[in-house]
């Protein structure tokens, strides 16, 4: 279990104020300007090392990431980071966590990396439903701007750097990271065709790195305690900690900061006081956020919880939000829900998946009253296959995977409950 000594987020669960005294004591902005004295490419490599891979859902590493921006501008053009504090992947609450407990560990964490890759301001957008939340971080930043730690001269480093608050309007699309870039510029949050990548043409056209919430806010420990100390957790190629969002059918659903690659079981019976009515009780598990592919119990249970473990189960780390079923749950309703989902959010740019979820939810809904013919089933997965990987972004993509993973695992339970359906039409005849 992770030692709350290296615990990065030692206010997670807000029994300390949030606020910048409470925050200093805590750690954050001790000396801001000698990590930012090491220089940015210091930076950048140090955070290369820890092996940080996004937190946002795709794990990208991020220092590779901060690489990718301009060290000098060819035109005059400034360089922006945005904030992705969007979160409205169901099943995610890490982010919200951070901004209302322990906002300046973020604020901190947006100039150690702006100043890395050279932006000149940080936009943080966070989704318009984080209401006490955004009230908490325009506060936040307020107080950094009245102690000098951003702004001019920020944190006495010499570099002046900017932080803006932005609150979206409550669309899920928003926070795939082209479409935050068009919702920062005013305008109806649609993702872009890439390329270009934000890098080179971002926000306002100007280069850009997108990056989570969480992503940014670990960055100063990081450079603080090291890129050997945050690569000592987890296996290799899935390195530090993590927060796991534990939600559904588990005695105690939590946030929790772990080591990555913790196995699914360890993680239940340590933090959450184990699955409700006993492991045997377990159905499935969508190891990753809504979007991500359910894994059946027996699959899930040693499974290491990190990008290669659960990919190895077919599925994904995604923002590490565990969603737990027992047997008391409708598998396939719960999945018909998530198809709803989107089909209700999909920007409608693309026709594969602006027509294709509302199809995919509609077969779903008779898979789940049974009133479908077999073949549908394979039809569907067909459908599914068609969408994903046809679209300008990865919400195609989220849409058809928990469909297939819902056939891959629980067919039977399908073809049962249309045999069933069948069974009653005959009788009623
Ligand atoms: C439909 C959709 C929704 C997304 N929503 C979020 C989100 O709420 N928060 C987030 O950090 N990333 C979200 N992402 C991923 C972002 O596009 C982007 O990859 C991420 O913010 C990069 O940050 P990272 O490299 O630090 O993980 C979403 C992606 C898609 C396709
Ligand atoms: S995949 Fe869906 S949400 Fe993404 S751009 Fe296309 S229509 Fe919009």
């Amino acid at each position: 279990m992770l030692a709350d000594k290296d615990r990065i987020f030692t206010n997670v669960y807000g029994y300390q104020p949030w606020g910048l005294s409470a925050a200093q004591k805590r750690g954050d902005w001790d000396n801001t300007k000698d990590i930012l004295a090491r220089g940015q490419d210091a930076i950048i490599e140090e955070i290369k090392a820890s092996g940080l891979r996004g937190r946002g859902g795709a794990g990208f590493p991020t220092g590779l990431k901060w690489s990718f921006m301009p060290k000098e501008s060819p035109d005059g053009r400034p360089s922006f980071l945005v904030i992705n504090a969007d979160e409205s992947e169901p099943g995610s609450c890490k982010d919200r966590e951070i901004i209302r407990h322990d906002p300046h560990k973020l604020i901190e964490g947006a100039l150690v990396a702006g100043f890395a890759m050279r932006a000149r301001a940080a936009y943080i957008y966070i989704r318009g439903e984080y209401i006490r939340e955004a009230e908490v971080l325009f506060a936040a930043v307020q107080e950094a701007y009245d102690a000098g730690l951003v702004g001019k001269n920020a944190a006495g480093s010499g570099y002046d750097f900017d932080v803006f608050v932005h609150r979206g309007a409550g669309a899920y699309i928003c926070g795939e990271e082209t479409a935050m870039i068009e919702s920062l510029e005013g305008k109806k949050g649609q993702p872009r065709l890439k390329p270009p990548f934000p890098a080179g043409a971002g926000l306002y056209g100007c280069p850009t790195t997108v990056n989570n919430v969480e992503s940014i806010a670990v960055a100063p420990t990081i450079m603080r305690r090291g890129a050997a100390w945050f690569s000592s957790f987890g296996r290799e190629n899935n390195k530090g900690t993590k927060l796991f969002q534990i939600s559904g059918h588990v005695n105690k659903p939590c946030v929790v900061e772990e080591a990555m690659s913790i196995p699914f079981g360890e993680m239940i019976e340590r933090h959450c006081g184990g699955i409700r009515g006993g492991k045997d009780n377990l159905l499935a598990v969508i190891p990753g956020g809504s979007s991500v592919p359910l894994v059946p119990a027996a699959e899930i249970w040693d499974a290491p919880m990190d990008f290669d473990g659960l990919k190895a189960v077919g599925s994904g780390l995604g923002t590490a939000a565990v969603i737990v079923m027992d047997k008391s749950t409708d598998i396939v309703k719960a999945i018909s829900r998530i198809s709803y989902f989107y089909k209700h959010e999909s920007c409608g740019q693309c026709t594969p998946c602006r027509e294709g979820t509302g199809w995919m939810w509609r077969v779903m809904e008779r898979l789940r009253t049974g009133e479908a013919a077999v073949e549908e089933i394979d039809m569907l997965f067909q459908v599914t296959k068609q969408v994903e990987g046809h679209t300008i972004c990865a919400l195609g993509d989220a849409a058809a995977w928990p469909i297939q993973g819902l056939i891959k695992h629980f067919r039977p339970e399908l073809e049962r409950r249309i045999a069933e359906a069948g069974n009653m039409v005959e009788a009623a005849e």
